[in-house]
């Protein structure tokens, strides 16, 4: 799949027309992303619309590539600079083409420079959620109120001009929002929840403005699964491969509604050992004690630990992992009498794992995710194999999957063995979840889990002196990571405050005893990978 535009190549336009006939649009949006923190709250709210928004790198992507992708609206995000020291790389004549475009904070005030219009710094820097006064009528404010709650965050401003029509202000800005022929642009974001109003206004400026048409019929294609599900099970029983993750949730949904009228037919399994302890409690939380479905947690912590013994790369671990998953999953097939096992593997799975499903011609392996091609002796149900994980949320939306699962931050497949250095033991098993929980706990607490794209906790294999209680021992040196990201193909440290980071550093040494020291990693992707391994 391309996750991110980098030039139109003949190979992008194919995966791009591939993308389309999934999603079943003939529409694409374009997001170029200039590196605000913010840049995957973007593309949520676009994609929670139903409309195929691809990013597009600003440093490579050209007006001539654009016009080959040919999209009916463009969105420039914010970014860390400033338009008149150091400009972003993008190619303004972008903005000539005469599509929408919707300019945010940073992207408002490079189409603002480009058509001539003063960009200053601001006497004020604005931070925080100010009230924009909205007075003029534009179609981008279609259904908003006069005064609305806005988040700013920003140190430079357009000024006013003839050439912008001014569309509302703020206390610091007088051109909080503006609009110029086909340029839409606003200075604060409309991506966060602190904005009222903010889904309004993408969906104003996709339907509104971009006149899109092709929203994914998300409510039409769960129905045609729910009945495909029907259909192929009749009176037999499911196992339900269950993590919790956006997917397999919505796949439980799916059976929820097929097979509603009886009790019995499914068990879900959940398993234990390499997973994250926030995982396994929202599972009890969100499917224990249903009536459509029997849940059963499946504790192979030996089993992972057995395979695992010995092995010390990253990549003999990731082969390991997935021979428990099979058997642990084939074990309770026969248990069950089930006939059929479900899986919430995605299309993007398949794709990614080289097994090519549309021309059915072999793809480049990029990784072997834990849940292709096992080969199980049973019959394999994969209800979203051919969805994006998008398009799967947002069937997840319509048939009534709780938001908190379709937005938990992505989890790899092998789990807390790729957060463990050297080899995965029972002891190093139990920190990597107990600092995990900690830290996501804290990241919840703090109202910072939604802003960072992920986060992980790894446990690496260098010791340190510490002192606990009078006497100096060793314990294991933790390493935090947390990025800001668009779509997991490039990553940023994100940057979050030391206060945060103290309060989960003591906790962590305090409440595991075999804890020493917690480090923070601030490297960017690349050259880093999100993952330690
Ligand atoms: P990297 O580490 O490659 O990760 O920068 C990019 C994203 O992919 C996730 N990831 C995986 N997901 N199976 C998965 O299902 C895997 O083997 C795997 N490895 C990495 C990673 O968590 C990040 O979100």
């Amino acid at each position: 799949m391309l996750y991110t535009l980098k030039k139109a190549t003949p190979e992008a336009l194919a995966q791009i027309e591939e993308e389309k006939r999934i999603r079943q649009t003939k529409e694409i949006f374009l997001l170029f992303s200039l590196g605000s923190q913010f840049d995957h709250l973007i593309k949520q709210e676009i994609e929670k619309l139903g409309v195929f928004c691809l990013v597009a790198d600003p440093a490579s992507v050209t007006v001539e590539d654009v016009k080959k992708v040919h999209p009916i609206g463009i969105i420039l995000s914010g970014g860390p600079v400033s338009v008149y020291d150091a400009p972003p790389p993008f190619d303004c004549k972008i903005f000539d083409l005469g599509i929408p475009v919707l300019g945010i904070c940073l992207g408002f005030q490079l189409w603002a420079k480009h058509i001539g219009v003063k960009v200053v710094p601001a006497q004020k820097r604005e931070f925080g959620t100010h009230l924009f006064d909205l007075f003029a009528r534009s179609r981008l404010f279609h259904g908003c109120p006069p005064q609305m709650s806005v988040l700013e965050s920003h140190g430079d401003k357009v000024e006013a001009d003839e050439k912008i029509k001014i569309l509302g202000q703020t206390v610091n800005a007088s051109v909080a929002a503006g609009e110029h022929k086909h340029l839409f642009g606003v200075q604060f974001h409309p991506e966060v929840t602190e904005t009222e109003f903010g889904p309004q206004i993408f969906k104003n400026f996709c339907f509104e403005i971009c006149r899109a048409k092709d929203r994914f019929p998300a409510a039409k294609v769960a129905q045609q699964k729910i009945e495909s599900i029907r259909q192929q099970v009749g009176d037999k029983k499911v196992l339900l491969a269950l993590s919790g993750g956006s997917d397999s949730s919505t796949c439980a949904y799916l059976l929820k509604h097929a097979l509603k009228d009886k009790k019995g037919q499914v068990r879900a399994i959940y398993i234990k050992g390499i997973d994250r302890p926030e995982d396994e409690a929202h599972v009890l939380e969100y499917f224990g004690n249903q009536d459509w479905l029997e849940l059963k947690v499946v504790d192979a912590t030996e089993r992972f630990l057995a395979v695992l013994k010995g092995k010390l790369t990253m990549k003999e671990k990731r082969i390991a992992m997935r021979e428990v998953y099979k058997a642990v999953l084939e074990e309770e097939a026969a248990l069950f009498g089930a006939s059929f096992i479900v899986q919430g593997t995605l299309y993007t799975d398949i794709s990614e794992s080289g097994h090519g499903y549309a021309t059915g011609a072999k793809k480049a392996q990029i990784k072997l995710h834990h849940n292709v091609n096992l080969g199980f002796s049973i019959i394999e149900i994969l209800p979203l194999s051919d969805c994006v994980k998008d398009s799967g949320r947002n069937i997840g939306r319509e048939i009534g999957v709780p938001e908190v699962l379709l937005t938990r931050h992505p989890f790899p497949g092998p789990g807390m063995v790729v957060r463990i250095e050297g080899e995965v033991t029972a002891a190093n098993l139990v920190i990597a979840r107990r600092a995990d929980g900690i830290y996501i706990e804290e990241l919840r607490k703090w109202n910072l889990y939604d802003t960072v794209w992920q986060a992980g906790a790894v446990v690496t294999q260098s010791i340190t002196t510490c002192t606990k209680g009078d006497d100096a021992v060793s314990g294991h040196v933790i390493a935090l990571w947390a990025v800001w990201s668009v779509n997991g193909f490039t990553a940023r440290a994100a940057e979050l405050p030391n206060d945060f980071w103290r309060v989960v550093s003591r906790r962590i040494t305090n409440e595991i005893r075999e804890v020493g020291a917690v480090v923070e990693r601030k490297s960017d992707k690349p050259p880093a990978t999100i993952e330690w391994g």
